[in-house]
């Protein structure tokens, strides 16, 4: 069954050749399926690439962030802060552990946490921070970590979307205690479904090993890989079945192969946008500061003919997706940057602060326009792209 995309030119598409497809057959083949040898060449890939010591692949960023959240120590009665515009994910796996997400607001320049209202949201109660790079650009982490060492927190980063991002020379997921990665299809590289957990911490790693597997002291693939492969593994605590398998593994391992070009040309395409678009003054354009290597798994603009407030959200919103519609009926799709859980209706009765006391959360979400950028996209697409934004603005 084929099915039609809906528009012409997509949001994202991942990229993927006759090296994936040979890949994934390897352990069809073997019997192999599950977190076996290609799962390991895949996290000794991953650590490599970033720099890392320690890589833990997972069956999704969630699932990673929950195993690093409860690796940290977080519980009932503890509150841990995150940002109130990103994916439901990073509040929800707070809620998992037992213990209390406590959002902050982000920055409209750089859609990332606001370390003003970051330390305005440190209590007595908190033991922990999960900054977001969103869309691969990196949060400001020398800010974070200088509150964070101040008030002695854990920093668990969300990385879903920073393969590929850097400050200071130094990857996402090296930044904080840990981090963790999303190999959904919408992230540069892809699994399908997949995570990553990176940390410098070899005890941190090796619980968080233990926690995917149900909280196995070894894998079956150390166990059948060595003497006494009959002797089960012992249950020290309790764990999840977070396992990724080993055709993701190949999978994830194929990608990392193409890594390099696959980033160079997404950060291609972000240069030909902000060469293109850069003139226009209603449309605010991705900055990336000193220092930082932006990821770019999204070119996500603010939608801005008039300044954001929120007494004029309810008209902008609808005039930015008047022009999202007029894309579409182009072959154009656009998509916002991402949500605010803080609004959404699973957090907003629990959160004791009303949505609005997060304003750039809720205009991010409400102005945020995400433009399609993925590796494959070429320059006759990119090129009609922005001439159809310019003559479609308002
Ligand atoms: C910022 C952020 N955190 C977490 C996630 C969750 O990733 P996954 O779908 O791999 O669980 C995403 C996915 O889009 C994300 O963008």
């Amino acid at each position: 069954m084929s099915i039609a995309p809906p528009s012409s030119i997509p949001i994202s598409r991942p990229f993927l050749g006759e090296e994936e497809l040979a890949a994934i057959q390897a352990p069809l083949r073997d019997g192999w399926i599950v977190q076996g040898p290609r799962v390991a060449e895949f996290e000794q890939k991953f650590a490599s690439f970033c720099g890392a010591e320690h890589a833990v692949a997972t069956s999704s960023c969630t699932t990673a962030l929950h195993v690093g959240v409860v690796g940290l120590g977080a519980g009932p009665g503890d509150e841990v802060i995150v940002p109130a515009f990103t994916w439901i994910s990073t509040a929800n796996v707070v809620l998992f552990a037992g213990a209390t997400p406590v959002f902050c607001d982000v920055s409209l320049e750089t859609f990332n946490l606001d370390p003003a209202s970051l330390s305005e949201a440190v209590s007595n109660r908190t033991v922990g921070v999960i900054p977001v790079h969103l869309f691969g650009l990196a949060a400001e982490m020398s800010t974070v970590n200088e509150i964070a060492r101040s008030r002695n927190l854990w920093v668990l980063e969300d990385a879903a979307c920073g393969f590929g991002t850097r400050l200071d020379g130094l990857h996402a997921g090296c930044l904080g205690d840990a981090g963790c990665f999303s190999f959904h299809p919408r992230k540069s590289i892809t699994t399908g479904e997949g995570g990553m957990l990176l940390t410098g911490d070899p005890a941190l790693a090796a619980l968080a090993r233990s926690l995917r597997d149900h909280g196995a002291s070894r894998s079956d693939h150390a166990r059948h890989t060595q003497a006494g492969s009959f002797m089960l593994a012992d249950y020290e605590r309790i764990g999840f079945n977070y396992r990724m398998t080993d055709i993701q593994g190949a999978l994830g391992s194929a990608q990392m192969d193409r890594a390099e070009w696959i980033l160079a040309e997404r950060a291609r395409q972000a240069a030909f946008y902000l060469d293109a678009l850069g003139d226009l003054e209603w449309l605010r354009l991705p900055k990336v500061p000193d220092g930082a290597t932006h990821g770019w798994q999204a070119f996500v603009c603010l939608y801005a003919p008039e300044e954001p407030s929120l007494e004029r959200r309810a008209e902008l919103i609808e005039r930015r997706n008047l022009l999202m519609a007029a894309l579409e009926r182009e072959g154009i799709a656009t998509r916002p940057g991402t949500h605010a859980p803080v609004a959404a209706a699973a957090h907003r009765d629990r959160n004791g602060r009303a949505p609005e006391s997060f304003p750039n959360a809720l205009l991010a979400e409400s102005l945020s326009l995400a433009l399609p950028l993925y590796a494959g996209l070429g320059d006759p697409e990119l090129e009609h792209v922005s001439d159809t934004l310019r003559r479609l603005g308002p």
